[in-house]
């Protein structure tokens, strides 16, 4: 067991702790199918095949950053899977904001920025209740880049950013941050259906007012972010005039 107990009061809750793994998602997964309960929660130092949304792979070098799963068993359908990773958002934005001075933004959907970097990527994973159609597990992968890599990000990620410069101690910085942010999402957690962190995201919001340029099927097209829809859809005006609803497929924001 890993104690958080200094930064997560929430009960209930079983940690582990690996130098290495694949991806805590991928054998997060493998716990869930073989019946692990609820709570269960997997933290590494270190994925060797780390995974983002839309088949990317997530860099995650050793001890610069914290990767961690949370497996669930939500009573949810599953178009309302994305409560969960809304809730993770604003759960990683009020932890990281706990350090004086320092205000998080979410980029719609899934990614908690500090000064114009992306710092976070949250990837939520489930499985369908054959019998039910429900949820019948959901697992919940959040990547915090916490330092700067030695060399700094590889080329290809523009948009990445670290949450702290350096720490007299990273592998404390590490646990505290995972601690807080299983804090808030849990204090959340049980009343999930109601979205009770919906204004936390939304004051947040890196999208809204801006001009954006949605990636849907493959393709682009221009259009600005009105607001959020109360499940997290994003209402969006096309270049036409009309107003759509978008509730998948990424955004990028446009420079004006
Ligand atoms: C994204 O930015 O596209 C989502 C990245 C999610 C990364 C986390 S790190 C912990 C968990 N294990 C994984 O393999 N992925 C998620």
């Amino acid at each position: 067991m890993f104690d958080l107990s200094p930064y997560c009061t929430h009960p209930g809750l079983t940690v582990q702790f690996r130098e290495e793994v694949t991806s805590t998602n991928t054998l997060l997964r493998q716990q869930a199918e073989e019946g692990a309960p609820e709570g269960t929660v997997l933290i590494a130092a270190r994925q060797t095949a780390g995974r983002g949304r839309r088949d990317r792979s997530f860099y995650s070098p050793a001890d610069t950053g914290l990767y961690l799963s949370i497996l669930l068993r939500p009573k949810l359908a599953p178009q309302e899977a994305l409560y969960l990773t809304t809730c993770a958002a604003a759960a990683v934005a009020l932890a990281l904001e706990e350090a004086p001075g320092v205000h998080a933004k979410i980029k719609w959907v899934n990614d908690v920025f500090l000064h114009g970097k992306k710092v976070c990527g949250i990837l939520t994973e489930g499985a369908i209740d054959p019998d039910t159609g429900g949820l019948q597990y959901a697992i919940l992968g959040i990547g915090v880049n916490l330092f700067p890599p030695e060399g700094g990000f590889p080329a290809d990620l523009p948009e990445a950013g670290a949450v702290y410069e350096t720490s007299p101690d990273p592998a404390e910085t590490r646990r505290r941050l995972a601690g807080r942010i299983l804090d808030h999402f849990f204090r959340w957690y049980p009343t999930i259906q109601d979205r009770p962190f919906f204004d936390v995201y939304r004051n947040r919001s890196l999208v809204l007012g801006q001009p954006i340029t949605i990636l849907q099927g493959g393709r682009t097209r221009p259009a600005a972010a009105l607001d959020l829809e109360p499940d997290f859809s994003l209402r969006v005006r096309e270049r036409d005039g009309r107003v759509s609803i978008l509730s998948s497929g990424e955004v990028s924001i446009r420079p004006v």
